[in-house]
């Protein structure tokens, strides 16, 4: 196992590298690797030998200052290379060859495509570099990178790296060559090439510096007629960022590349984002709407990272959040100025909710800025990414959004061109802002989700409303005694009729608007409001304000009464999804009031449909039940059968109560619902919902399914009616999936879509079903993308099979992690992540879960991503 690597062990690198040279001859088999640096000591730590990293390169020579060393003159490492002795400054160069076609792992230098046709390119974050060259493999380590590609011209047309070009030309038997220059220094882990058969789309962009800018998205080509899109999302993210941040890009050459072989999202390398093909290409026909949308977020996300995770960059990988949380701030603030913000804000939320809650809840639970880690891949997790996002949020909402950018604006001058912490950041926020932010690190260091109980008392007499806000956080693996935190509660005060109030707190002279954010900063925090005429209804946390769990019960009639008129979007879904929780509660637990509850919801969602004024894809939010982990997450003992089927059944009784007003919106919708224009797209999203509601309550309706499916002119509304029909488990929609697989056989990312809508169906025999799938021409055992339609959408988003009392689903599950491991060991890692919350289940699914994961644990060999999640799943700390 790896050791386990500690916040407080930080030291300052004891050498660092003041230039460094690369020349590849590339090739797919055995690719040659020459790097020549010039590295001097850090004076305080003399005594440090040189320690280059290096992990499965084959090392032909290694010399310093222009002598080759001899065999004793250093020691290789598994994973490194030391030169004892070597004081001061001095020249190394190294020669060693590595071999991207045998690369699984995606990490390093890899092929992707096969071996005839395929492209090269590298993944280096987090650890990569050091797959592809000895060097000082540190985010804190920043040098001006020289890069030279040699390959033979026919197989390797196109070369890229970043920087700008320095040339390039002909070499001897059909040998070409081209060099790249970086203008400013980097860390190691945004190194990256991409060299073979691609074609491109090219547009500009002038910054607001003047400055012209050359735009290249590449793709094989048969997948370049889709890159359109991303061309125009990045376009649109470089003037936001002008405009919003006052962010330009600094040098003449953006390159975006597309992939089909890629573990994650995309990535930041600088002037080359690297992109999974599923977050670059988008047409009509071959990408849904939500996917359009999504390019648009990882497009702006990757260009964002230019400043926030490039140029001011992490010291050191406990800092993660810096960047990514940082950028999926940026990222969200994006889509929201583009296009709903309250869509984007929901669309958060429920993922927060869904994962990162259960992370923060479970034996996989780590702060945002974790203290120590063992394997650093196992912490691109969502409480990095989206809570470490939901802390900067905090900030903006609580400086207000001038005062953030004036915060941002230094920290950003500040630390241009170096690698930072979290302090940094807070210090930067703070000192444009003469406040100090130190007690928001809290944020960043305890882990666990608090939650924050708000108690309101009217006082009839003097007119007053005293709101008692509180916060308690439990405990989580290594923090027994959680602290109370900084908590911005946004908040406003309706009347019964639906009217804001204005607000006057307790020693205030004369009220001032109608919503406030109060700090709760204590363990409790008591508001007093006066001059309230009859007893309010609060509004709280409205846009999320913070990321806790808020323990409030109101009546189900308040809540109606937000849900009708709440003028914050979110806290309007918000009321709905309350008493949708509430009318799901009931059903569970089979409780009298279940009638209450029920009524009071279908009566809000009756209003709902009947008001003209509600952005349509607000309410098809609303009209969408909670999913199965998102309902069952607050539960011990947890029972996923009887919560899935709670949830079907309330599902039912809802689509059936409101079969008339869905088809009468649904067929309202029919004129406006056509074209790629973003109201078309909201009302599609609607008129999908309430369709496949219908469908949910009564099987006539499934001819709509079918003829939306045969006569669809884009992929949302064929995808979403194919859904319709193999969801629906007395039919097994066998034509519509054989039709729908003969027109995308050819497409890879819409083939993960009918992979997907197969490994979600609710039913029992699904891991039958999935365990066919695995065998099918189109699947692979070595592709990410493949691997999340079939197997994660199968484990994560169908509780019903998953969950399989026999232990089916999980045995399914676990082979599948054990065979992946073999080949792609973070990606086998993910998944396994699918087992972590084995101890909240009742005893037989507990049980049966802790021996797969035990059978994981034992296999040989094992990767250490895999091993660190499976001990930390099972609570070894
Ligand atoms: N930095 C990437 C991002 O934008 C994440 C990423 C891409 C990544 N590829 C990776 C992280 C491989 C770890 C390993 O969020
Ligand atoms: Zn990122």
């Amino acid at each position: 196992m790896k050791p386990v690597i500690h916040l407080r062990d930080y030291r300052p690198p004891p050498w660092r590298m003041e230039s460094i040279e690369l020349v590849f001859d590339l090739d797919a088999e055995i690719t040659g690797v020459q790097t020549r640096m010039v590295v001097a000591q850090d004076p305080d730590q003399a005594d440090i030998d040189l320690r280059l990293d290096g992990v499965g390169i084959e090392l032909l020579s290694v010399s310093v200052d222009g002598r080759q060393l001899g065999k004793g003159e250093y020691r290789l490492e598994p994973d490194g290379l030391v030169i004892p002795g070597l004081r001061g400054r001095a020249a190394i160069e190294t020669q060693s060859r590595i071999h991207p076609s045998r690369n699984k792992a995606m990490l390093g230098l890899y092929m992707s495509g096969g071996i005839e046709q395929g492209f090269l390119l590298t993944q280096c974050e987090a650890e990569g570099f050091r797959h592809v060259s000895w060097s000082i493999d540190r985010p804190d380590v920043l040098a001006r990178y020289t890069v030279t590609l040699r390959a033979l011209r026919s197989r390797f047309p196109v070369l890229l790296a970043g920087g700008d070009v320095d040339g390039a030309g002909e070499l001897d038997d059909g040998r070409h060559w081209a060099r790249f220059v970086d203008p400013q220094p980097r860390s190691s882990y945004l190194f990256a090439l991409v060299a073979g058969h691609l074609e491109c789309i090219e547009d500009a962009h002038v910054t607001s510096e003047d400055r012209q800018v050359r735009l290249l998205i590449w793709a094989p080509a048969h997948s370049i007629g889709l890159c359109r899109h991303a061309m125009d999302c990045l376009k649109a993210a470089m003037r936001w960022d002008e405009q919003r941040f006052g962010r330009c890009y600094q040098s003449g050459i953006f390159h975006v590349v597309a992939t089909d072989d890629f573990t994650m999202g995309a990535m930041e390398n600088t002037g080359l984002n690297i992109f999974n093909s599923k977050y670059l290409l988008a047409d009509p026909d071959h990408a849904t709407d939500d996917d359009f949308r999504r390019v648009l977020a990882i497009i702006g996300h990757e260009y964002f990272h230019n400043w926030s995770g490039n140029r001011v960059t992490c010291r050191d990988w406990f800092q993660l959040s810096l960047k990514e949380g940082l950028t999926v701030f940026r990222e969200q603030e994006f889509e929201s100025d583009l296009g709903s913000r309250t869509l984007r804000r929901i669309e958060d939320v429920r993922a927060l909710w869904r994962s990162q809650f259960s992370e923060d809840s479970g034996p996989l639970a780590h702060p945002v800025r974790p203290d120590h880690y063992r394997e650093i891949n196992n912490f691109y997790t969502t409480t990095v990414y989206d809570k470490g996002a939901e802390i900067v949020r905090m900030l903006s909402t609580l400086l207000g959004s001038e005062a953030f950018r004036r915060g941002l604006d230094l920290y950003f001058s500040r630390h241009d061109g170096a690698a930072v912490t979290v302090e940094d950041f807070l210090a930067a926020l703070g000192d444009a802002n003469g406040r100090d932010l130190r007690p928001w690190l809290a944020w960043y260091s305890q882990a666990g989700t608090p939650q924050v109980t708000a108690v309101g008392k009217y006082c009839q007499r003097d007119r007053s409303f005293e709101l008692t806000l509180s916060q308690f956080t439990p405990a989580t693996p290594g923090q027994p005694q959680p602290k109370a935190l900084p908590i911005p509660v946004s908040l406003a005060l309706f009347d019964h009729s639906g009217a804001a109030l204005p607000l006057k707190l307790d020693g205030e002279g004369m009220p001032s608007g109608g919503e406030r954010v109060v700090v709760l900063d204590a363990a409790q925090v008591s508001l007093k409001f006066l001059d309230i005429e009859c007893e309010p209804i609060p509004s709280l946390l409205r846009g999320y304000s913070a990321p806790v769990r808020l323990l409030h019960d109101p009546p189900s009639r308040d809540l109606a009464v937000l849900a009708a008129s709440e003028t914050d979007g979110f806290n309007r879904w918000v009321a709905t999804d309350a008493l949708i929780r509430r009318a799901f509660a009931c059903q569970l637990d089979a409780d009298a009031a279940s009638t209450e509850a029920f009524e009071a919801l279908a009566d809000s969602l009756r209003a709902a449909l009947a008001d003209t004024g509600l952005d349509p894809s607000t309410l098809a939010e609303m009209l969408t039940i909670a999913d199965e982990s998102s309902l069952g997450e607050m539960r011990e003992s947890l029972d996923p059968e009887a919560v899935f089927l709670a949830r079907a059944s309330l599902e039912r009784r809802l689509a059936n109560a409101l079969q008339q007003p869905l088809r009468e919106c649904e067929a309202r919708l029919a004129s406006t619902r056509e074209g790629m224009s973003a109201s078309a797209q909201a009302c599609r999203r609607l008129s999908n919902r309430c369709l496949s509601l219908l469908c949910v309550a009564d099987s006539s309706h499934r001819a709509l399914a079918r003829s939306r499916f045969r006569n669809a002119n884009c992929l949302s509304d064929r995808l979403s009616a194919l859904t319709c029909l193999v969801h629906a488990i007395d039919s097994d929609a066998r034509t519509e999936l054989e039709e729908f697989e003969s027109r995308y056989r050819e497409v890879a990312t819409v083939m993960d879509k009918w992979f997907a809508v197969q490994a979600t169906r609710p039913a029992p025999d699904t891991v039958e079903w999935v365990s066919n799938l695995g065998r099918h021409a189109d699947f692979s055992w070595d592709n990410p993308n493949k691997i999340h339609a079939l197997l994660s959408n199968f484990a994560l988003r169908n509780p019903r099979a998953f969950h399989r009392v026999d232990g089916a689903g999980y045995r399914l599950v676990a082979d599948a992690v054990i065979r992946i491991d073999l080949s792609i060991p973070q990606v086998a890692a993910r998944l396994a992540g699918a087992f972590a919350l084995w101890r909240r289940l009742e005893p037989v699914r507990r049980e049966l879960m802790h021996v797969e994961l035990l059978r994981i644990q034992s296999t040989v060999p094992i990767s250490a991503d895999l091993a660190d999640i499976v001990s930390r799943a099972l609570g070894e700390a």
